[in-house]
């Protein structure tokens, strides 16, 4: 990996996050809406602690729209202070309409502090989030400037400064860094799948025998177009499928081949648009009768 999140790197993460976030009025979280849930960091409830948070769900251009939707509300449903955002970094009305929002959760912080006097001032901002999740690419469109991409340093660099978008938002000129999410394995798989890791930490054809398994279950036919295939073989193992896919691509007996090929055409949306992650299903509440 890129970054080797030793403890006492993702200790000082944390504090240089913790540390950022007191000086900002409203905290930016960005996460991958192919895997909103996979590219958080465990421990940003606990960073944003109730600093108002803009979750933005970015590469909303290659996610499925209508499992984006149902994230979008989730997110804007599980925290008071929380609002939540789906964009392509890339698109100028997008990041129009993300500042339009910023405005708005900002709004009435700025009046109360135009009520007691005090001098109208921008709305401060910091870029928080996992690599990959496109932070370097939001904050240049933000600011419309093509700055030379910042280094994946944990956290935020001792010289930091604050550039300025319009007169309305300070942001801080570098995002903070934060780890992924290590403990589960899926997690990892999905991770790598999107590309959010890129060297070698799993074996290719694991990668390949879940992305089979994936699409097959969420978007079934979708295999099949893509490698001209005259069926989905559901009947078939995952494992049968990959050799058969092998075959067809006329890859011999490399597995790691066809299992390559199969994880970049993913992450190049030659599958189509799609969404790992599923909203997590809130346990409905249990009714508690009255007096029997
Ligand atoms: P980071 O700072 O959080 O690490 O992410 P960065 O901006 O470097 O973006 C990671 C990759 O994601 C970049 O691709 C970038 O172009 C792409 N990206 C960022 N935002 C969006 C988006 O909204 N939509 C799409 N489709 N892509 C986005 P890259 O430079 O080609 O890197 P890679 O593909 O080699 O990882």
């Amino acid at each position: 990996m890129h970054i080797q999140w030793f403890p006492g790197h993702m200790a000082k993460a944390k504090r240089q996050a913790i540390e950022n976030r007191n000086m900002v009025d409203i905290v930016l979280e960005l996460v991958d809406s192919r895997i909103p849930e996979s590219s958080r960091n465990p421990l940003m409830d606990e960073i944003v602690n109730n600093k108002p948070r803009l979750v933005i769900m970015n590469k909303a251009d290659l996610a499925d729209r209508a499992r984006t939707e149902e994230w979008l509300t989730h997110f804007n449903q599980s925290e008071k202070n929380q609002q939540a955002i789906a964009i392509d970094a890339f698109s100028h009305s997008d990041i129009t309409r993300t500042k339009k929002i910023i405005k708005e959760m900002m709004a009435e912080k700025m009046a109360i502090r135009k009520q007691k006097g005090m001098k109208p001032r921008a709305i401060r901002l910091m870029v928080l989030g996992i690599p990959n999740v496109g932070k370097s690419t939001f904050i240049n469109q933000m600011i419309k400037k093509n700055r030379a991409k910042t280094a994946n340093k944990p956290g935020v660099t001792q010289q930091q400064q604050w550039l300025k978008i319009e007169n309305d938002f300070e942001l801080l000129d570098t995002p903070g860094i934060l780890w992924h999410k290590f403990e589960d394995q899926k997690v990892g798989v999905k991770l790598a799948l999107t590309g959010a890791i890129k060297d070698a930490l799993f074996h290719k054809d694991d990668i390949a025998l879940y992305a089979l398994d994936f699409f097959i279950h969420t978007y079934p036919g979708r295999i099949k177009e893509a490698y001209h295939l005259s069926e989905d073989m559901t009947d078939k193992t995952y494992p049968e499928l990959l050799m058969e896919l092998t075959t067809h691509l006329n890859f011999g007996d490399d597995f790691d081949r066809a299992s390559e090929k199969l994880i970049f055409d993913i992450r190049d949306g030659k599958l189509g648009a799609y969404t790992l992650d599923e909203v997590p299903v809130e346990p409905e509440e249990t009714k508690v009768s009255g007096n029997e």
